[in-house]
């Protein structure tokens, strides 16, 4: 791409973007040369890592035969995948599957099922979703309305619905507010299993998630793990939940099934959710997109990487790596409140000043990742409400252990830099 081009992008004026031209394993290569080491794996998406060349075979093999095909019938593509994802990954139950094009159109559409499982049971009243008091969902109206990320969510308010908003931390606490809000008229609960950009990896106690699914049991009211980050190998187990134990009505997975490489979605239910709706003859409507040929294909061999590279038990071991050489590097650090996280997605809570917890209020999380970038190197920011500023992780599970070396001291040196620049009159 000619650089004056980069001019016409982006959508909205802003800092002149990197125009990127290729990349390979944890790095991504730009125009005029440089190599970024892709600490965040983008939106914390690539898992296989770049430039690898199996799925392109797969993606061509996938697009010579029909152009499109309409997402209710059935293709030799999606059904290798449905397969695939029920042999080998999905928890025991949750059988039935359905696929679109990303995270919010996942968890749109598991809201959207939810909804229509319980009409189609002649509960008509339940249509509230509680949401968390720190989350994101994506970034459609019913999304953002089960999300609490303040700056995402700034100026829609008056388009969404005020779904209620449950404690973090205290399984209890989420139980009162689901008693207050009237049982009977509640849907669906939906939670991250580990926080990803609103928290900066927060992980709630070990008893949270089982309370939640208690809950959910006693009043009849179907819980969905948004697994869109965690998913698929992330956090060092296949979904985040399975770390707990539990088992979802509804899993909602995204970016780490394509590995980046496609954009694809999947929505996990157990026939028991799904059954009613079937015999209501209600319609899902689908996206015109859904369960493409090629990103099914491609999903599939993404699939199999992970499993013949046994990248999960990596993501494991580096993300122990990683989060020890955080500890080493940042854990006395001045403006460092935190380090957390499960597996290859680590956070890092940042302050002005950890004996106080004062902080700087979503303006230094931003200039930490610039201060990095200007040194190649790509980290995620993260951060809302509570937590405003953080920085977020997720490397490739295939990134060595010099990469996170580097990345961990330039994230030190970054913040640093931030800092400094803050402070200075
Ligand atoms: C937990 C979670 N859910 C949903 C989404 C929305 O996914 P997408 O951006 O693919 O629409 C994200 C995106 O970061 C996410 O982290």
């Amino acid at each position: 791409m000619r650089a004056d081009r980069s001019a016409i992008y982006p959508f909205l004026p802003g800092t002149a973007p990197l125009t990127i031209v290729g990349g390979q394993g944890s790095y991504v290569h730009t125009a005029d040369g440089r190599r970024i080491l892709d600490g965040g794996g983008g939106a914390v998406v690539t898992n296989i890592g770049h430039g690898r060349p199996e799925p392109a075979q797969a993606a061509a093999a996938a697009m010579t035969g029909a152009a499109y095909v309409v997402p209710v019938w059935a293709t030799e593509y999606r059904l290798r995948l449905i397969e695939h994802l029920r042999q080998g990954w999905l928890p025991q139950g949750l059988t039935r599957c359905l696929f679109v094009s990303g995270g919010s159109e996942s968890v749109d559409t598991a809201i959207r099922v939810a909804r229509q499982h319980h009409v189609a049971r002649g509960d008509v009243d339940r249509w509230k979703v509680i949401g968390r008091e720190i989350s994101y969902h994506g970034a459609t109206l019913a999304t953002l309305s089960a999300s609490n990320h303040d700056r995402r969510r700034a100026t829609l308010e008056p388009m969404l619905t005020d779904q209620p908003k449950a404690d973090f931390f205290d399984a209890e606490a989420v139980r009162k507010l689901v008693e207050t809000e009237d049982p009977s008229t509640i849907a669906a609960l939906v939670v991250e299993p580990v926080s990803g950009a609103s928290g900066g990896a927060l992980v709630p106690p070990d008893d949270y998630l089982p309370g939640l699914r208690s809950i959910c049991d006693d009043h009849g009211i179907l819980l969905i793990c948004d697994e869109v980050m965690t998913g698929f190998g992330r956090t060092g187990a296949r979904f985040a939940a399975d770390h707990v134990g539990v088992v979802p009505d509804l899993l909602v997975g995204a970016k780490g099934l394509g590995g980046g490489y496609v954009p694809i979605g999947g929505v996990f239910a157990t026939d028991a959710v799904v059954e009613p709706i079937a015999e209501a003859e209600l319609i899902v409507m689908y996206f015109t997109f859904s369960g493409a040929d090629v990103a099914c294909a491609v999903s599939d061999r993404v699939l199999t990487i992970m499993e013949d590279e046994n990248l999960i038990e990596r993501a494991a071991t580096m993300g122990r790596r990683l989060a020890g050489l955080l500890e080493d590097a940042l854990g006395d650090h001045p403006n460092v409140a935190d380090i957390r996280g499960r597996g290859l997605l680590q956070g890092v809570e940042l302050v002005e000043d950890r004996s106080t917890g004062a902080h700087f209020g979503g303006a230094l999380s931003p200039k930490v990742v610039a201060e990095a970038l200007g040194r190649d190197c790509w980290i995620y920011p993260a951060g809302s409400g509570g937590v405003p500023d953080a920085l977020l992780f997720g490397p490739p599970f295939t990134v060595s252990d010099a990469e996170l070396e580097s990345l961990v001291a330039i994230c030190a040196e970054s913040i640093d830099a931030a800092v400094a620049d803050l402070h200075r009159p």
